[in-house]
């Protein structure tokens, strides 16, 4: 029997752990019941598990039954998000206000799946893979835990997935270089000399300054960054003053800076501190700026995509493979681990006849389409047996 035949048969049982977590989903930190579904199954199938530390998340190790030299890590994020569940689904949350609407009960889904085929295909596997089913990728301090926890050890690579309304049900996006981007923020304290309303001439108004400083940020991709790079530096969060006729004696103004490429992401943070420092200056203000540098931007490697890519070809055809245009400008902990191992990170395409699986992700009505797991099993399994450089007569 083939690999896709095996998956096909064995569908039914990884849609029904899909439903099972979808049905009781926990926040980051939390996912204390997701672990314990995962760490027993995983034992079932003859898979040696390793605990995250204290915390939650679990590391499986198979080795291949043929002598290999290759490591290869394989991520899942497992947590759900803060989000009150409206799709209707027959197995919707049963944990009010917490609801897998980013699609990581499909990614663990679709790892354990890929864990108990690749069990199963052992005996023709040349390497070793690695299984981080990560926690808290959405509060972030996941991805960091795991590698305190040694899921890096030893490995040479590391795919991840995730799940993309944007591509169809049954397809699988692939994009060498930048898929998504960077995510740092910052908090600019603008401090004058308060005083009253009607006499600013006695005063520095905080408040002018600050929001120079915001007019002047909007260059920072206009001006300063090549319009061929994207970047994005958005002020969400302003405060100041309590009354009309006081000024008062600090501003402050938060933001989030995103980028697609470690050179930019430096620069751009130069440039802030320097627009912040020197308009509060020339006002007669002061700044003080403080980058949260949060994660870098995901890079996916070009040869880990053509192997992805030629997995996918070879066992489910060349239409079940999309090219993604353009990244997303959304950010991602798994571009940690390819700070050190390189890496490559794929779409499993998520919509289907159904209207609100083309709506966007964190929606509490988002459809995702099962569909996605088999295929995203598939890709795994072949993508594992290319890189290590396994029989893949043995698959088909
Ligand atoms: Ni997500």
């Amino acid at each position: 029997m083939s690999l896709v035949e095996r998956v096909r048969e064995l569908q039914g049982e990884f849609i029904g752990f899909r439903r099972q977590i979808h049905q009781n989903p926990e926040l980051g930190f939390q996912e204390f019941e997701t672990t314990k579904l995962i760490e027993g199954k995983l034992k079932e199938w003859g898979i040696e598990t390793s605990p995250n530390g204290e915390k939650t998340g679990v590391i499986g190790t198979l080795r291949g039954g043929k002598p290999g030299e290759k490591t290869i890590a394989l991520r899942a994020d497992i947590d759900a998000l803060p989000v009150t569940e409206a799709t209707g689904l027959e197995f919707a949350s049963r944990n009010k206000g917490v609801c897998h609407a980013c699609g990581h009960d499909i990614h663990t889904a679709t790892l354990l799946g890929t864990a108990r085929l690749l069990s199963e295909y052992r005996g023709a596997l040349a390497g070793t893979v690695k299984f981080l089913f990560q926690p808290a990728e959405e509060t972030l301090g996941g991805a960091e835990s795991m590698m305190e926890s040694g899921a890096l050890e030893g490995v040479d690579c590391i795919l991840g997935a995730h799940t993309w309304p944007d591509v169809p049900g049954g397809c699988i996006g692939v994009r060498k270089g930048a898929m998504m981007a960077s995510s740092d923020s910052f908090k600019i304290t603008v401090t004058g000399k308060g005083g009253h309303a009607a006499h600013p001439d006695r005063c520095i108004d905080p408040i002018v300054a600050g929001a120079h400083i915001i007019t002047q940020l909007q260059t920072v991709v206009s001006r300063r960054v090549a319009p061929t790079d994207p970047a994005v530096v958005t002020v969400g969060h302003l405060t100041a003053g309590r009354v009309n006729n006081v000024i008062p004696t600090e501003c402050v103004l938060e933001g989030t800076v995103r980028t697609l490429s470690p050179e930019t992401r430096k620069a751009v943070a130069g440039y802030i501190r320097d627009i912040a420092t020197h308009t509060a200056e020339g006002m007669g203000a002061r700044a003080d700026i403080e980058v949260r540098m949060g994660v870098p931007p995901v890079i996916s490697d070009g040869g880990l995509v053509d192997a992805v890519s030629e997995a996918v070809t070879e066992l489910l055809g060349p239409r079940a493979l999309v090219q993604l245009m353009a990244p997303s400008m959304g950010s991602e902990d798994f571009a940690l681990y390819m700070e050190r191992v390189p890496g490559a990170y794929f779409r499993l395409g998520t919509s289907d006849e159904r209207p609100d699986s083309h709506g966007g992700l964190h929606s509490p009505k988002t459809l995702f389409s099962e569909k996605a797991i088999p295929i995203g099993i598939v890709t795994f399994v072949g993508s594992v047996f290319r890189l290590t450089g396994s029989d893949m007569g043995a698959l088909k």
